[in-house]
Formats: structure tokens, C-alpha cells, sequence
């Protein structure tokens, strides 16, 4: 079979424009667009959140029963198009189990007690969704723990109805595992053997995503080097062994970035357009950020710009502390300016906050903007990412479309998409650093700092460089429609699975 026509049901928590929280949101978008440029089928499956707009939504198919390990539970289901293209997504409705504002949880509750239930629907109404339209999907391909139920549904308890369908798990953030006591896998509708016949037991609780990666017939991580990375005990979270275990079926695809969204020729959000060959809307875009955040407006002065949820991954612990943070360091010591654009977890808002009540020339905005993100990435010479593990990493590549220059650690596809700066030679599209530390960080943002004063040409020649790459989709979706084709072929070569 070639790819071309090949059906395709993505499951998802979230898809940009109707639900995010972080570049997961992003990646399914492009990803789904891409692939149905290339002729493949794509449908999309996720939850009716509150924050997704039920004007323009047609409703699809008549009630949807869907069995959980405690009776049915009716959904409906409603249909938009995905904007750019014509990629069908479906959104399961129900009021108890999806009729809130938060994805996962809110500020108080950052993981709703009953996330196991919500999230089992949303893989086993998908395939019920599938059947209910009469289409069979030939492949299945589920993202992050909130989706890594459906692999093993079809091996188990959908296995008679979806005989021929392959499945694709990618791990965007292995972090993140679907950890509930083992109480909630009544909520499931499997039988009770296979809680530890299918490799849901974890020291005594319940790990969905732990049960996905046993089951998925392929894997997928989102950069080369993080496929590498997630099968060490240092990046492992515990699944190091699994992995190692499944290293033949474990694939490392660099995610691309959407170039209609992030184009500074073509960017609603900022003053002016610019190009590699005109830079002189970069100009106007840090004019307009240094405004903005009321922080003097100095073209000399270098401006360091973060766009980042805001937890322990993205380095956060070592940015902070009163004194010995290398944030407190950079901005007492150094002559730039720091704006910060982020929301997370309260420990890491507040520290931020009380650094930027101390230091004149730290800007820190609690908000989530898509508008803001957009002007920091133009209007910012470097954009910082210390992070502790990055499994892709979106940020870095907006920010070399704008000739901003990542400072980053050498993890995961931080490593795979900047290139370190050379001074010898003036190559590199960037700065990067390996231990996480604060001296690292603030060596780093040092060195880039000198860099902008002392090697202005260089650093020029540097942004215009970063600027011509292109992390496109279309390879990275070429890719997985081969997977796809794999993971078919895998299945139907493969006898009934016995757990
Ligand atoms: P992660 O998925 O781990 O959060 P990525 O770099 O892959 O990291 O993606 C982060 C995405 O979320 C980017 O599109 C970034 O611009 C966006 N983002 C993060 N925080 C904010 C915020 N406060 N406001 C607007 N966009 C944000
Ligand atoms: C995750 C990762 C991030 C990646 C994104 C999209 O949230 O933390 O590195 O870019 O997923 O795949």
C-alpha cells in the first residue's frame, strides 16, 4: 500500500488554534497539515475543552456510547476543520468529563484526580468515533501519555474490530507519564489481568503512558538526539530500560515548524516585516518590545527574550535564587536587558516575579500570548533555553527564522538544530553550553554578550545564517508516512497478540 491515501487517526490532547499548553499543541497542527499535503487521510480526535469554541463546530454522528470499565458514557461529537487545510478534527463532548477550562488541570489542581477516565475516553470514543463513521484507520498514531491507551486497545479489547490497524506512540515528553493510583484502572474497561499483563503497574501505581510504549507496534521521539538520550537513565524517567528494550522500534523525527505562522515577512504581530536581507524591522520589533515592557528603548543594548512554560525542564531552578541564580548574576553584571513570557508552576512564577521587582533590567509577563511570544522572538537578540531535557524544542527554531540567536543547552533537539558559535572562524548559529548550571548559564550568556559587543560582524553574519535554514515539515512528514507504512505492515504480519 503506498502512503498516499493511507487513513490516518491522530489522537491528541491538544492542536493548535483550539487547545495548547505547549509546543504538543503545535507539532500535531503541522504535522496533520503536512501529512495531508502528501496525500494521506488525517483525522483527528480530541476532547471538547470549554476553551474550544463550540460556535462553528458541526455536530457529527448521533450519541456516542463509549464503554469504560463502569458503563457507558455518552459523548456527542462535532466536527471543525483544521485552518490551513482540510484536515477533519473531531472533538468528543461531555459535560462531566471535559466541560472545564483546564486541559489537564487548573492552578489549584494541576492534574484533575480523575485525568485516567477523561483521557481513557478520549482514545476508546475515538475509536468508537472511527467505527461510528464507518472509517477504519489504518494507522492510529497517539501522542503523549493522554493518548497511549489507544495502542493498547487495539491489542486488546478493540483488537476483533480494528484487526489490520497499526500503531504510532510519539513521546513528546517522557516527563509526563500519566501516573494514578491503581485504583483508577477500573476506569479503563480492560480486564483486570492485564494491569500487570500489558505493563501498567509501577511501583504500585498506575502509568499509562508506561502500558502505551509496551504496546505501540512503532515508537517515536521527537529529535534524533532525544531518542538517543530517553534510553539512559539520565533522561529515561525510569522507562530507560523499556526503551532499550524497544530501541529497534524507537525512531527519532525532528518536528519542522509552521513557516505561514512564524515569517517575519509576513507576521501580523510585530511592527514591521524583515528578511535575512533587510534587517532593519528587527530594529523596529526591539524598539516596540523594549517599550512595551517599559525598559529603556537602547538599540545597543542586548536583549535577552525567553518564551517558556515555565517549570523545571526549561531550567527554571537554576535561573532562580536570590542571589546565587544565574538570572540575579546576568542582570546585575551584565549591561542587556531580560524579558521573561511564561506561565507554570507557582514556585517558578513567584521567584521570577520577586527577581523582577529587584532588577531594573529584568521584565517578567505571567501571561500566555501568542502575540507577545511573537514580538519577543523578532525584537530580541538572543532567546535563552537552559533547559534539563528538550526533547525537540520549538522555540530555538522560531527564534532563527528571526535572526534571534538561541543560547541553549546540548540536549535533545536543542543539540540537533544550533550549530555552536565559532569565534576562530565566525560559524555557528548559536550558543551552547552542556552542564546545567547556573555558572554555565551565566558563562554562556556572557559569552554571547561579548560576542554581540566585540564580534558585531560575526554575529551579524550569524543571525542571517540562522535565518536561511529551514526546519521544514515536509521530510519529518515524509518520514512518518513511512513509519505509517511499518507500523501496517508490522501488524499485519504480526499473529494475535498475547499479553
Ligand atoms: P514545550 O512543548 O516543552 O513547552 P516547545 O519549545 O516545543 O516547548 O514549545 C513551546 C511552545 O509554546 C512554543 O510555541 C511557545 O511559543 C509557546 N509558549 C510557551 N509559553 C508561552 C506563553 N506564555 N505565551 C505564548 N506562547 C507560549
Ligand atoms: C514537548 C517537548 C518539546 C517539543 C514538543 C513538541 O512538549 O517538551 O521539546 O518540542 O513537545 O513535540
Amino acid at each position: 500500500m503506498a502512503a498516499d491515501g493511507l487513513k490516518v487517526l491522530m489522537i491528541s490532547s491538544e492542536i493548535v488554534p483550539f487547545a495548547k499548553t505547549g509546543g504538543l499543541g503545535d507539532m500535531v497542527s503541522a504535522l496533520s497539515l503536512a501529512l495531508e499535503r502528501l496525500g494521506l487521510d488525517v483525522r483527528v480526535v480530541l476532547p471538547r475543552y470549554y476553551s474550544v469554541d463550540p460556535a462553528g463546530l458541526r455536530p457529527v454522528v448521533g450519541p456516542l456510547g463509549v464503554p469504560t470499565g463502569l458503563g457507558e458514557v455518552w459523548c456527542a461529537a462535532s466536527e471543525a476543520p483544521l485552518p490551513g487545510g482540510n484536515v477533519p478534527v473531531y472533538f468528543l463532548d461531555h459535560e462531566g468529563l471535559y466541560g472545564r477550562d483546564g486541559i489537564y488541570g487548573t492552578r489549584q489542581e494541576p492534574d484533575y484526580r480523575d485525568n485516567a477516565a477523561r483521557f481513557a475516553v478520549l482514545c476508546r470514543g475515538a475509536l468508537q468515533l472511527a467505527k461510528a463513521l464507518r472509517w477504519t484507520p489504518d494507522v492510529v498514531h497517539a501522542h503523549d501519555w493522554p493518548a497511549a491507551l489507544a495502542p493498547v486497545y487495539l491489542n486488546s479489547v478493540e483488537g476483533a474490530r480494528f484487526p489490520r490497524t497499526g500503531s504510532v506512540l510519539t513521546i513528546h515528553n517522557l516527563g509526563y507519564q500519566g501516573v494514578y493510583g491503581r485504583d483508577q484502572f477500573a476506569h479503563l474497561g480492560l480486564p483486570w489481568e492485564l494491569y500487570h499483563g500489558a505493563g501498567f503497574e509501577f511501583y504500585g501505581s498506575l502509568n499509562l503512558l508506561q502500558a502505551g510504549i509496551r504496546a505501540a507496534d512503532l515508537l517515536t521521539t521527537v529529535s534524533p538526539t532525544h531518542a538517543l538520550e530517553i534510553q539512559t537513565p539520565e533522561y529515561g524517567w525510569f522507562m530507560d530500560g523499556l526503551l532499550r528494550h524497544r530501541a529497534s522500534d524507537l525512531f527519532g523525527v525532528l518536528n519542522g515548524i509552521d513557516y505561514d505562522v512564524w515569517d517575519p515577512e509576513n507576521d501580523p504581530h510585530i511592527p514591521a516585516p524583515f528578511s535575512e536581507r533587510d534587517l532593519s524591522g528587527k530594529a523596529l520589533a526591539k524598539a516596540a518590545l523594549q517599550e512595551e515592557m517599559g525598559l529603556p528603548v537602547e538599540p545597543g543594548v542586548p536583549l535577552v527574550g525567553m518564551v517558556s512554560r515555565l517549570v523545571d525542564q526549561k531550567g527554571v531552578g537554576e535561573l532562580c535564587g536570590p542571589t546565587h541564580g544565574s538570572l540575579y548574576q546576568i542582570c546585575s553584571h551584565m549591561a542587556l536587558q531580560v524579558v521573561i513570557l511564561g506561565t507554570g508552576e507557582s514556585w517558578c512564577e513567584s521567584e521570577l516575579q520577586s527577581l523582577a521587582s529587584r532588577l531594573p533590567n529584568l521584565r517578567v509577563v505571567l501571561q500566555f500570548s501568542e502575540r507577545l511570544a511573537h514580538l519577543i522572538e523578532a525584537g530580541s537578540d538572543f532567546i535563552l533555553m537552559p533547559s534539563r531535557y528538550e526533547p525537540c524544542g520549538l522555540n530555538q527554531m522560531y527564534s532563527l527564522r528571526y535572526g534571534t540567536l538561541p543560547i541553549v543547552r546540548r540536549t535533545g533537539g536543542l543539540a540537533d538544530t544550533v550549530e555552536s558559535y565559532d569565534e576562530a572562524t565566525g560559524a555557528g548559529t548559536g550558543f551552547l553550553f552542556d552542564q546545567l548550571t547556573p555558572r554555565a548559564i551565566y558563562d554562556t550568556v556572557g559569552w554571547a554578550v561579548w560576542a554581540y559587543f566585540n564580534r558585531p560582524e560575526q554575529v551579524d553574519a550569524m543571525r542571517r545564517r540562522g535565518m536561511r535554514l529551514r526546519f521544514s515539515w515536509e521530510d519529518s512528514a515524509a518520514h512518518y508516512a513511512e513509519l505509517y507504512q511499518w507500523a501496517v505492515d508490522r501488524r499485519l504480519g504480526r499473529t494475535p497478540r498475547t499479553w
